[in-house]
C-alpha cells in the first residue's frame, strides 16, 4: 500500500507537471530520429534548440517544420516529413519544450 501510494505520488507529479507532458510528447513524436544531446538522424534537440532560441520566431518556426517538414535545413538529400498526426497544440507544447532546452543550459 506505501508503494502503490509513493508510485502515485510520482506518476502523478509527472502527469501534472506540463514540462513533463510536453517532454513525453516529444518523446513519443520526434525522439525516433532526434536525441536529446546527439546529432542522429537529425540534429539533436539541443542544437536545434539553441538555433531556434537565437530567432524571436523561433517557437513558431519549430511549429511549422512539425507540420510542414523541413527542407535542406542541414544540407540535401535530408528532409523531415510534415507530420500531420501532431495537433497544433501538441507542436507548440514541444516547441516550448525544446525552446527551454537552451535557457537550461544557460542557467
Ligand atoms: C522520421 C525521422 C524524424 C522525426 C520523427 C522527426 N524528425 Fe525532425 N528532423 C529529421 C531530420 C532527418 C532532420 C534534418 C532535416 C533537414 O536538414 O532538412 C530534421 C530536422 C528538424 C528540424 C529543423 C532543424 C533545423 O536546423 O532547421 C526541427 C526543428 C525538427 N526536426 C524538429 C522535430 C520535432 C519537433 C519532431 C517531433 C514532432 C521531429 N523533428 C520529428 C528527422 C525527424
Amino acid at each position: 500500500m506505501k508503494y502503490a501510494l509513493l508510485g502515485c505520488a510520482v506518476a502523478c507529479l509527472l502527469v501534472s507537471g506540463s514540462a513533463f507532458a510536453s517532454e513525453e510528447l516529444a518523446k513519443k513524436n520526434c525522439m525516433v530520429c532526434h536525441q536529446l544531446d546527439k546529432a542522429g538522424m537529425g540534429p539533436s534537440m539541443k542544437d536545434i534548440s539553441k538555433k531556434f532560441a537565437a530567432d524571436k520566431e523561433g517557437e513558431q518556426k519549430i511549429v511549422t517544420v512539425i507540420q510542414k517538414g523541413s527542407k535542406d535545413a542541414t544540407g540535401p538529400g535530408k528532409m523531415m516529413a510534415p507530420m500531420a498526426n501532431v495537433s497544433e497544440a501538441d507542436a507548440k507544447a514541444i516547441a516550448t519544450w525544446i525552446l527551454s532546452l537552451a535557457a537550461e543550459e544557460k542557467k
